[in-house]
Formats: C-alpha cells, structure tokens, sequence
C-alpha cells in the first residue's frame, strides 16, 4: 500500500490529465451553446422575445460563472496536486465567503428584476379586453377546444354528461342554450395578431399545455381553471404538447396550434356553426402562409 502511494506522489501526469479533462468539457460544452447546435424555435409572440432575451442574460452570467469556475477547479487541481509533502488545513476566509455570497445575491436578484417583465407580460397583466376566449381541456391524453360560439358565452358543463364515444368529451349539457352554439374542436386554430386567453381545465390528472414557438408552458390541474393568453404574430402550425407525466399515453398527448388569417379564422368559424354542436372535428382549412 504504502509502496503504490509512493508511487503516486510527486507525479504531476494524473492532476494533468484531470486538470486537461476539465478544460476539454468546458471548451465542448461552451462550444455546444456558442455555436446554436440546438436552436429554439423561432418566436411567435413579443413575449417570447422577451423571454429568450432573459434567457439569453441569464445563459451570459450563468456561462461566464460556469467557465471560471470550471478552469479554476482545472488550475487548482493541477497546483494544488499531491506534492509529498503533508496537506496544510485552511479554515476557509470569512471575507470571502462573504463577497461571493453577496455576489450571488445581487446577481440573482438582478436577473429576476431583469426578467420581471417577461414573466408579467405572461403571468400578472391580465388580457387585453377583447381577447378571444377559448377553453382547453386536457384528458389522458388528449387536448379537447372549445369556442363559445357567436354569442361569447360557453354554455354549462356537466361532469355526469362526459361521454367521448358519444361525441360529448366535455360533458356539454344540452339544455344550457348558451352550449348551443359551443364549438369543440380537437384542433386550437387562433387567428393571427389577437389576443387569444386560453382556460386550462383538466378532467383527470394534472396535464400542461406547452407551445415552445410561444415560451408559455402551464400545467392543467384537475379542479382549477386556469387562465393564459397570448398573441400570437406568424402564421404557421406549432405542435402543442404535454410536458406531465400524465400516464402511459403520455409521450402521445398533443395537438397543433394553427396560427391563421382573420379571413380563415372567420371560415373556421362558420364551418364549425353549421356543423353538430358537441363533436370533435379536425376541420381542414389551408393556412394560406406560412
Ligand atoms: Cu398529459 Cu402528459
């Protein structure tokens, strides 16, 4: 034993390695985010530019404290390397503890006042008035939409009604005149450049609606109605998805946000008032751009 410790000692080849690993892996992982190799999705509402604005402040401060502490560990694993001699016992310094701890803090809380903007924008103004309404129930595992139809008003829901082979996944009661004109559709069509609020709803299992385009993701709890708007400024179709584990069907739960002009939205629309009340239906309309 004591021979191979011997051995060991004064051998500056290992802390080298060690020491060369660590800076490869920072190199590499700096590389990774310097060169996009994962790039998000084009953002599709000025909230989300703001929000990969913070993202990106927060990747700077985050990186730059991730690169030097990193290269300081290589430094002093290479220096401060079995030499043979006796280690010597530091009790640390007070002062310094102090100044990186109070750095940490003013830099914390510098990013949250940086990013309360973004999170505000999403989380604590409410929509703008004329926002369009539309209810999301999630359900292991699928998304279920629904519109309130010409008169704005979503007609009553019964939970004893819920029968999705019948064509009422919702459970919308028939003798709520306000459910007359109830569109539910499998598919979130919004039109472009309106302030759309979603209400998240769930029939079972806490599920979420997740869109990366929009930088919004919120869970859907059983027993809340939850609120989230957007504007959405390009048309296109963005995939939505469950980001819960919500059950063994989980990785299948998602739908498609279509982003589309007034005038298709207005199509939809129609289509949809002239069809059966009550009943999931993929309506195919062209988004006429993309
Ligand atoms: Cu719903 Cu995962």
């Amino acid at each position: 034993m004591i021979d191979s410790r011997q051995d060991a000692r004064g051998s500056a080849t290992a802390a080298f390695l060690l020491a060369l690993l660590l800076t490869l892996l920072v190199t590499a992982t700096v590389y990774a985010f310097a060169a996009h190799i994962f790039p998000a999705p084009r953002p599709i509402t000025a909230t989300a530019v703001l929000v990969d604005q913070q993202y990106a402040r927060t990747l700077y401060v985050a990186g730059a404290v991730f690169v030097l502490a990193q290269l300081g560990l290589a430094f002093a694993v290479f220096r401060f390397r079995d030499r043979g001699t006796p280690a010597r016992y530091s009790r640390g310094n007070v002062g310094l503890e102090i100044l990186w701890t109070s750095i940490t803090l003013v830099v914390f809380v510098g990013l949250a006042l940086a990013g309360r903007k973004a999170w505000a924008m999403n989380r604590y103004t409410p929509p703008a008035p004329d926002a369009i309404q539309i209810e999301v129930t999630t359900s292991q595992f699928v998304y279920t939409f629904r519109y309130p139809g010409s008169d704005g008003k979503f007609g009553r829901l019964d939970p004893r009604l819920v029968d999705a082979p019948a064509g009422n996944p919702l459970g919308l009661d028939p003798n709520d005149p306000n459910g007359k004109d109830d569109i539910v559709m499998s598919t979130l069509t919004v039109p472009v450049n309106r302030p759309i609020e979603l209400l998240l709803r769930s029939q079972d299992v806490v599920h979420n609606f997740d869109v990366r385009e929009l930088r919004l993701q919120q869970d859907a709890v059983p027993g809340m109605m939850i609120p989230i708007h957007f504007t959405a400024n390009r048309i296109g179709e963005y995939a939505i998805v469950c980001t819960q584990l919500c059950g063994l069907g989980h990785n299948k739960m998602n739908a498609v946000l279509r982003v589309v002009s007034e005038k298709d939205y207005r199509l939809v629309s129609e289509l949809k008032s002239s069809h059966l009340q009550g009943i999931p239906e993929f309506v195919d309309v062209p988004v006429s751009a993309k």
